[in-house]
């Protein structure tokens, strides 16, 4: 295992807080090559400012290092899935939606495109969508779209911010699923941030637990044998110390 992201003494405030005070104050964490991890913390302590830090959207006083180099802006290495169904163009199909941004990103060889787009669809399970408008498809299927984008980027880390939140409990299961099988069989690393415990430990190689100033309070590997369910052994012992941890003062 090697680390991919490394991040030292990340200071994070916005000037226009009344008050103050950093959302992330000396926050330190590192991050192996294909970890999928999990981040939970109650609202407010500073979850999305971080993936956005490490995306590059924010300034920020510190160190985010990713394969040996220094964040400072965003790029197509580091690619973020949101909560939100309305992230795709919706004036482009979902092939479009996911041909753009590898047009943008100066992959000019059309075929060459056309291929690693029918590709990532596949494994979002909608080949047969790709001329459908965001419009014509479910919640469901709109964020398997944004996952497609972001794999078919092959970005060295991908970025979900509560992904799966907006989803009904039966298709965020089929979500979960799918995308714990991506997250086994890619070559990809995933910070994904959740409020929910059970998703956490279903997903996660590793679970973190923040606090305000986006103190870390809880860092556990979690290495059951997955697929992991509420019925599995250890389970509950572990939501257990995650919510202790989500909730002690
Ligand atoms: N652009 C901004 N300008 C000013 N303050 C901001 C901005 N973005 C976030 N904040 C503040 O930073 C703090 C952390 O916000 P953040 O969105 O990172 O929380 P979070 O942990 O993602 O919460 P949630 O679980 O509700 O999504 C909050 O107090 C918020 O008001
Ligand atoms: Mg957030």
């Amino acid at each position: 295992m090697s680390t991919i992201l490394e991040i030292k003494d990340l200071h994070k405030s916005f000037s226009d807080n009344p008050d103050g005070t950093e959302v992330l104050s000396s926050l330190d964490l590192e991050v192996e090559k294909n970890e999928f991890l999990c981040i939970l913390g109650h609202s407010g302590c500073g979850k999305t400012t971080l993936l956005r830090c490490i995306a590059g959207f924010e300034s920020f006083t510190g160190q985010v290092i990713l394969n040996g180099s220094a964040v400072t802006s965003p790029s197509p290495d580091r690619i973020m899935v949101f909560q939100t169904f309305e992230q795709l163009f919706p004036w482009k199909t979902v092939f479009g939606n996911v041909d753009f941004p590898l047009k943008q990103t100066g992959h000019k060889d059309k075929a060459e495109r056309k291929r690693v787009v029918e590709d990532a669809l596949k494994k979002v399970r909608l080949s047969e969508y790709a001329h459908y408008y965001p419009h014509q498809l479910s919640g469901g299927m709109k964020q398997r779209v944004a996952i497609a984008r972001a794999l078919a980027l092959k970005p060295k880390l991908i970025l979900m911010d509560e992904p799966f939140a907006a989803l009904d409990a039966m298709t965020r299961r089929e979500l979960q699923n799918e995308l714990l099988l991506l997250s086994q069989t890619e070559d990809c690393t995933i910070l994904f941030v959740t409020h929910n415990i059970q998703e956490a430990i279903i997903l996660g190689t590793r679970n973190i637990v923040l606090h305000k100033g986006g103190k870390i309070v809880y860092d556990k590997r979690n290495d059951m044998e997955k697929p992991i369910s509420p019925s599995s052994e250890g389970f509950g012992r572990i939501w257990q110390e995650m919510r202790d941890a989500i909730y002690m003062e």
